[in-house]
């Protein structure tokens, strides 16, 4: 018999004679002459409760639906006489699928989040998980939905990479050397050092010099070693590249893909979200309507400085331009100065990276990040450096050597363009719709320095 997903018979606008349904057990109650059984498929928040009573084929095995046990029960879906729910299903058959050791750490509610990190491969069957799972699933379709409907072209850009983009040094060395691995990579698998990508960037832009607008979506690699709520060493970037485009486009794509990937929440994810504002974040659903609703607030990095030395505050890292911005001045600008996201551009070129697009004033760079609420930076980007003498000395200011760059450099030689992009860290953005305070429980099996279990 066909199965039928509990979300589909919670949503079910008449009663159905026969379905199939499948699931986990959450609890078991029994009565006289019957038993109460509540399953969950994970398909949606809810559970479906069937009644089975003691006559069914299968009720012999009753006494082992205990919580974590798997079953499927067949029967009628029917109005439900109690409260809080419109259907029950009246069954007539059960059957046992899997028995759960009565070791089942999943028993009761209201374990910590840090306990459920034990149990990665079990808490996707948890309530909030499961929640979290489908926001992510689904925000991952409204990415693809967002560029598609733009003409964006979707470039799987390498996993392995020799160089990098971000110049922090943070990088994954891949290797097939035994022992010794501190040469210059000739004898290794590549014939030279290899490492996980940190980010698709410049290889989307040789995409982009070549389709106009593309986009990647796929896992970056950072070996950073902060302990953060907010880093992981294996995260997912999206990555939009426009040709013909500047830092004036770029900010305004920024914009509109976060309130996009915000509106989809708020209209796709209802249930789920509602979830969180109850027991995450309150005021998530009226943070996520402002979002959408307002435009967010743009400043230079000079003036972001400004406001924050004329703050008052006392901030833990100094605030001196010229320095970066550290999460608590991220934080301070977006949640007591502007109370909304912010867009901050034109970085000192000494702090960015070395595609960036020098200003007029020699000094700053056309970066701009995107800061919000309870997270600090989602967004980087910047409009590149499409000028081919301008790169070159970007790259020796960099202490960086055009010939590891060649291809890149290249992309200036024969018919270059103004283009620009950035990079959203999927993992900061879910922290952001969800409410949820730690990176880790938006990843479903977290990479963190020390840590690498599942
Ligand atoms: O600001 P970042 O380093 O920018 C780039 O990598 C550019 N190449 C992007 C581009 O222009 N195409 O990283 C982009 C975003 C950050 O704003 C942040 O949201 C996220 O990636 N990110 C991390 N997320 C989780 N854990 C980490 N360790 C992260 N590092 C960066
Ligand atoms: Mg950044």
């Amino acid at each position: 018999m066909k199965r039928t997903l509990i979300k589909h018979a919670l949503a079910a606008v008449e009663p159905l004679e026969a379905i199939t349904v499948a699931g986990w057990v959450r609890t078991r109650r029994d009565a006289k002459g019957f038993s109460f059984l509540e399953l969950n498929d994970g398909s949606c928040l809810g559970s479906l409760q069937a009644i089975v009573d003691a006559g069914v084929p299968g009720y012999a095995d009753m006494a082992h639906c205990i919580t974590g046990a798997s079953a499927e029960v067949s029967g009628r879906l029917v109005p439900s006489p109690a409260a809080g729910q419109k259907w029950e299903l009246q069954a007539a058959r059960l059957r046992l699928l899997g028995k759960s050791d009565p070791s089942y750490p999943l028993q009761k509610k209201g374990h910590t989040l840090e306990f459920l990190r034990t149990i990665g491969h079990l808490r996707p069957r948890s309530n909030l998980f499961g929640a979290i799972f489908r926001t992510r699933s689904r925000l991952a379709y409204a990415v693809h939905t967002f560029f598609q409907e733009r003409d964006f072209v979707y470039v799987h850009t390498p996993i392995i990479t020799t160089s990098d983009c971000e110049g922090a040094g943070e990088m994954f060395r891949v290797t097939t050397l035994k022992g010794n691995i501190d040469d210059q990579g000739q004898a290794d698998f590549f014939g030279r050092p290899a490492y996980l990508t940190v980010s698709g960037q410049l290889e989307a832009e040789t995409f982009a010099c070549a389709l106009s607008n593309v986009y990647t979506f796929g896992p970056t690699f950072r070996a950073e070693n902060s302990n953060t709520a907010r880093h992981a060493a294996e995260f997912w970037m999206i990555e939009p590249e426009m040709a013909f485009c500047d830092l004036e486009g770029d900010m305004d794509l920024a914009e509109e893909f976060v309130k996009a990937l915000a509106r989809h929440a708020l209209e796709e994810c209802a249930e789920d979200l509602a979830l969180f504002g109850k027991f995450v974040d309150k005021g998530l659903h009226d943070r996520l309507q402002f979002v959408v609703e307002r435009p967010f607030q743009r400043v230079s990095y000079a003036e972001a400085v400004d406001i924050l030395r004329a703050s008052g505050k006392t901030f833990e890292y100094p605030v001196e331009y010229g320095l970066n911005l550290q999460s608590e001045h991220e934080r301070y600008l977006t949640e007591q100065h502007f109370h909304s996201p912010v867009t901050v551009f034109n970085y000192p070129r000494e702090i960015k990276p070395f595609y960036m697009r020098l200003n007029d004033d020699g000094k700053t760079v056309t970066a701009m990040d995107v800061l919000v609420p309870g997270i600090g930076e989602v967004i980087g980007g910047s409009q590149r450096e499409e000028r081919l003498d301008a790169l070159l000395e970007n790259l020796s200011y960099h202490k960086l050597r055009p010939e590891d760059y060649w291809w890149y450099v290249d992309l200036r030689k024969y018919g270059t363009v103004p283009h620009a992009g950035f990079g959203l860290g999927f993992e900061r953005l879910l922290m952001f719709l969800t409410g949820v305070g730690n990176i880790r429980d938006v990843v479903p099996f977290a990479r963190t320095p020390g840590s690498a279990e599942f």
